[in-house]
């Protein structure tokens, strides 16, 4: 079962199942506060507390024009802090869109790292590379690899990245995340965007088979004994995880 996901007005917390709600009921344990409108707010306010240059600006208008959603800012700047954190020289990127999420990827890079993004349609990685190249960064910092996430992945060297981050088709979520830690060198770390999927994953009513791999997703890296797993607040949900040593 997943961790207590949401709350209601009644004060208690529903657990999502493999297809769809159990009725389970987790009691408050006391440590949980209600959402009030100020904590919305302050969410509000954190996932834009970021400010974003001339390219993240640009890289995002390409993706409003295609209708294609990216990282938003706070997502972004978890992504740099985490790169960042694990001094990422390798980190491989699935869903390049038009290149937002890469760019926070490769700030928070070490200077000589390179990001490996795959993405099926090539128009999108032009704008990436486009991007990427006003946001200063040489055109060795980045390979881009146009493909299908399964049909790439599995050419990747084992044990090679420092970071995998998901962002591609939510139906190979888990097919993703086995390539994923065969990719990742022990301590590497795994992230997934988007797996709040606009609240319809802790939502009652019957969902479409995307939410419900998402709940898959959760469950598995909740309970792989390989994983340290935080599902992190930001933007559409980030869930991290950590690929023990
Ligand atoms: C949400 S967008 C990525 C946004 C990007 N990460 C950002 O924040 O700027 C999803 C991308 O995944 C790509 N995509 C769809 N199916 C894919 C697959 N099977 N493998 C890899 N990428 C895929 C789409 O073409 C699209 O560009």
């Amino acid at each position: 079962m997943l961790p207590p996901a949401s709350y209601n007005a009644r004060s208690h917390l529903r657990v999502p199942g493999s297809s769809g709600y159990s009725q389970r009921r987790v009691q408050l344990r006391g440590q949980e506060r209600p959402i009030t409108a100020n904590r919305q707010t302050s969410w509000a306010f954190a996932d834009a507390f970021v400010a974003e240059d001339d390219a993240l600006h640009w890289a995002r208008e390409r993706a409003r024009d295609s209708g294609l959603p990216s990282v938003s800012p706070g997502t972004g700047a978890a992504l740099r802090l985490l790169a960042a954190t694990a001094d990422a020289k390798a980190v491989a990127e699935i869903g390049t869109g038009t290149g937002v999420s890469g760019i926070y990827l490769l700030q928070g890079m070490r200077p000589d790292g390179v990001l490996t993004t795959v993405d099926p349609e090539p128009e999108r990685q032009q704008f990436a590379k486009q991007a990427f190249r006003a946001a200063g960064f040489a055109s060795n910092r980045a390979r881009f690899i146009p493909g299908r996430a399964l049909d790439v992945l599995p050419r990747l060297a084992d044990g090679g990245y420092d970071l995998v981050f998901c962002d591609g088709d939510r139906m190979e979520s888990l097919e993703c995340l086995a390539e994923s830690l065969r990719l990742l060198r022990p301590g590497g770390l795994v992230c997934f965007e988007g797996v709040f999927a606009r609240g319809r994953t802790v939502d009652s009513a019957a969902q479409p088979a995307e939410v419900l791999r998402l709940r898959e997703l959760l469950r598995a890296v909740r309970e792989s004994q390989e994983l340290l797993p935080s599902l992190l607040p930001v933007g559409d949900g980030l869930l991290c995880a950590v690929r023990r040593g």
